[in-house]
């Protein structure tokens, strides 16, 4: 790079780091999240709110940089939120869940917090994601503090078995995967990922694998054999029916359907009709391939989610050599899934009827914007880290080169638009924190491999997995 090259990309993450600290929410003098928006003048609708989701790449920068204080408050203060008993009442929160985002309230100069589970949100949706994150913020604070005590506390082991109760409930079906709602993860509206989506199947192994670190006291033995049970079913099921790449495409091409009983090579009875393989088999590279985004009774949904994809790679879901495909699909279908910015939420989008009956004509999630189809900066950290777990290093660089050309100019957008990522959002916020974390991020991750270690795990091992003993 060349000097003035360098001086410009150092203004820019001075900028960065000076946006992520307007962004942080103080409560009662303490700092203890940060805002969605850092830009105060563009606060409407619920900016102003903590998200857990989009704290995480907050909490991860400050945990790399020893503030540990923040995550700490962050921790503890949403634990406290999170509901302890049933009220046997339908619309309100149940045990175990943790808000989609809170804000702090000033009444009559006193402070206090107001969490919002969804049930304030658009539509309504249900944040499952949160839990789940919660329980890898916390492991990834433990690994970074080497604090364990702070996880033995009884209030934390509660709350993890809380969360762990919910997860692994007793429930009607009986698969591996989670079932959820629609819009329970980062995709917060309607957008025809109910069901099974991967989204949360790989945050829910990586959360399973982080509890299962972090339950240490005595008297959880009951949990952990649910854990231990739970974790090699939930892995081969999705590195097995929701694999995509050519060698399975032509498995799925020839499917038989109407199978009955234990020995049906397509239990979910996936029509082949239904698959547009004729694209799929010119869009897969000969070494490609990619989990699908969601599997349910006569359904594949063979869309590419990013953050799904991803984590898999990083809490390896995947194997090493479905981790390398992923990577390499990426690299050759470089346009469609990075462009002009780093990267598309999915693809591809949703059209015509498609999106009518799956959106419910949504004019936000219209073809190629914001979460059916559109990019969102805040997955160039992921995809940073998937690269640097599977050894493609140039990957990471060449996005974050695409992505500083552009983040501050164009005000540190939400999401942008477009088949290629080219158009700034049309209804993006400026100054989302997230965007700017994801970016400082990025290039920590690239510069200090070793952090990678906060948020990654190796192939599950009941041994080596057993407790924090590996810290
Ligand atoms: C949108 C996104 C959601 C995010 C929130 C705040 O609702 O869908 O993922 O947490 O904005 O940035």
């Amino acid at each position: 790079m060349k000097k003035e090259e360098i001086s410009i990309v150092n203004i820019l993450e001075t900028e960065a780091w000076k946006l992520l600290e307007q962004s942080i929410a103080y409560y009662q003098g303490q700092p203890l999240g940060t805002m969605a928006v850092c830009d105060k003048t563009q606060i409407v609708l619920n900016f102003d709110h903590c998200f857990v989701r989009d704290f995480v790449p907050s909490a991860l920068l400050f945990l790399v940089k020893g503030r540990y204080d923040i995550v700490r408050n962050f921790l503890e203060k949403t634990l406290k939120l999170q509901p302890k008993k049933n009220q046997f009442n339908a619309y309100t929160p149940s045990k175990g869940l943790i808000p989609a985002s809170f804000r702090i309230l000033l009444t009559d100069g006193e402070e206090s917090l107001e969490a919002d589970f969804g049930e304030k949100a658009i539509a309504r949706v249900t944040p499952v994601d949160s839990c789940l994150w919660w329980i890898i913020i916390l492991h990834a604070y433990v690994k970074a503090t080497k604090d364990i005590k702070f996880a033995m506390q009884p209030q934390f082991q509660q709350g993890i078995i809380l969360i762990m109760e919910l997860c692994l409930a007793t429930r009607f079906d009986m698969n591996p995967t989670l079932l959820v709602p629609d819009g329970a993860c980062m995709i917060y509206r309607r957008m025809g990922i109910y069901g099974y989506p991967l989204e949360i199947q790989s945050l829910f192994y990586a959360a399973l694998r982080a509890a299962r670190k972090l339950l240490i006291c005595a008297g959880n033995e009951e949990i952990v054999t649910a854990i231990d049970n739970r974790l090699p079913l939930l892995r081969d099921h999705i590195r097995h029916y929701y694999w995509i790449d050519m060698k399975r495409l032509n498995v799925i091409y020839r499917f038989k359907s109407e199978e009955y009983g234990q020995k049906a090579v397509n239990p979910f009875n996936i029509y082949a009709d239904s698959i547009p393989y004729n694209d799929l088999s010119v869009w897969l590279p000969k070494h490609g391939g990619y989990l699908a985004g969601n599997i349910g009774p006569s359904q594949l949904d063979i869309r590419f989610f990013s953050l799904g994809n991803l984590l898999s790679i990083i809490c390896s879901l995947t194997n090493e050599v479905q981790s390398q495909a992923i990577m390499n699909l990426i690299e050759e279908q470089w346009d469609d899934l990075v462009g002009q910015m780093p990267m598309k939420i999915c693809f591809p989008a949703l059209e015509n009827e498609e999106y009518k009956i799956f959106t419910g004509c949504d004019p936000k999630n219209i073809p190629w914007s914001y979460h059916n189809g559109g990019s969102w900066p805040v997955l160039l950290w992921f995809l940073t880290a998937a690269a640097q777990k599977t050894g493609r290093t140039n990957i990471g660089e060449r996005a974050i080169e695409i992505a500083q050309a552009r983040l501050s100019q164009d005000e540190w957008p939400e999401y942008y638009d477009g088949t290629s990522g080219s158009l700034i959002g049309k209804q993006a916020r400026r100054y989302q924190t997230w965007t700017i974390t994801g970016f400082l991020l990025a290039k920590e991750l690239m510069q200090n491999p070793e952090y990678l270690e906060l948020i990654s795990f190796g192939e599950f091992d009941i041994e080596k997995d057993y407790r924090f003993c590996d810290l």
